[in-house]
């Protein structure tokens, strides 16, 4: 099996293939999303939020992404692994954001950058691509920009805000990006925009139009004592119970002495235990 390649996930689209995406920032949970047949992990930064407990991806850093990457990198080696540019190693000179997009790559192991933004990346974005760095767009509701923002709220509704939506696809897909996340993008507007751009969009709360999906790898199982109920997300598994449920028990186990059992101590053999008679 091979990792999947921008042009290969552009024929996806143009065939109408939807596109499974989904977070992951570890050995194991990469290697569980290559063993069910992931089209692409992103190491997002939302590693912020369900990893490191931080309240927004705004304290992640590069070294932090890079780290990440590189557990996700071993645990998924045929793969295609985006992995997030964090808050403000991008939107500087064209040369300084190829310089760190490097470093995720290199260091990382990645096989493509993704940034938030719209038109005003351009110029990076031409850069990267043509350094042989993909780099896969990010509109809607952007994570990294949430203090400016003030909140994480629908983005599309407002008629200026649908106008921008889609001239920033379309400025994504003439600087070279090879895809778009949407995320918290009205469903009509989501459609309007994987309609009018050849490179497929990921969607995330966008509706049900986008060429393929993301999810947070913590919201899909329900890993974390953070995890909320949000309206975009299907949850399959309730793994947090799970392993709530497991804990405690394993606590009240030693402090009743139900654990260990015979079974699992190591008993001398033969001759050596003799020693210990009389
Ligand atoms: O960081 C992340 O997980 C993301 C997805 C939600 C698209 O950017
Ligand atoms: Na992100």
């Amino acid at each position: 099996k091979h990792a999947l390649t921008p042009p290969r996930l552009k024929t996806m689209k143009q065939q109408g293939a939807r596109i499974a995406m989904m977070t992951a920032y570890d050995y194991p949970s990469a290697q569980l999303s290559e063993e069910a047949e992931v089209d692409v992990i992103l190491v997002g930064d939302s590693l912020g939020n369900v990893v490191l407990g931080y309240d927004t991806t705004v304290p992640v850093t590069l070294n932090d992404m890079i780290y990440h990457t590189r557990a996700v990198m071993r645990g998924a080696a045929s793969t295609m692994i985006v992995t997030d540019m964090p808050f403000a190693t991008y939107r500087l000179t064209p040369q300084e954001t190829l310089r760190n997009a490097a470093r995720i790559m290199q260091e990382g192991g990645a096989h493509a950058v993704k940034m938030e933004g719209g038109a005003e990346l351009s110029d990076e974005i031409k850069r990267l691509t043509e350094a042989g760095i993909p780099v896969l767009g990010h509109l809607g509701l952007t994570p990294q920009s949430v203090l400016q923002i003030g909140g994480y709220k629908i983005q599309g509704k407002a008629e200026k805000e649908i106008e921008k939506l889609l001239s920033d696809a379309k400025a994504l897909e003439a600087a070279g990006a090879f895809g778009i996340v949407l995320e918290l993008v009205t469903e009509p507007i989501a459609e309007a925009i994987t309609r009018a751009v050849g490179i497929p969009t990921i969607g995330i709360g966008a509706g049900r139009g986008c060429d393929g999906q993301v999810i947070v790898y913590h919201d899909l199982i329900r890993y974390g004592s953070n995890i909320r109920d949000k309206r975009f997300v299907k949850t399959y598994a309730d793994v947090g119970a799970a392993i709530r449920t497991a804990i405690g028990e394993y606590v009240q186990d030693v402090k009743t002495g139900a654990f260990p059992e015979e079974k699992h101590g190591f008993p001398l053999d033969g001759d050596s235990a003799r020693l210990l008679e009389g």
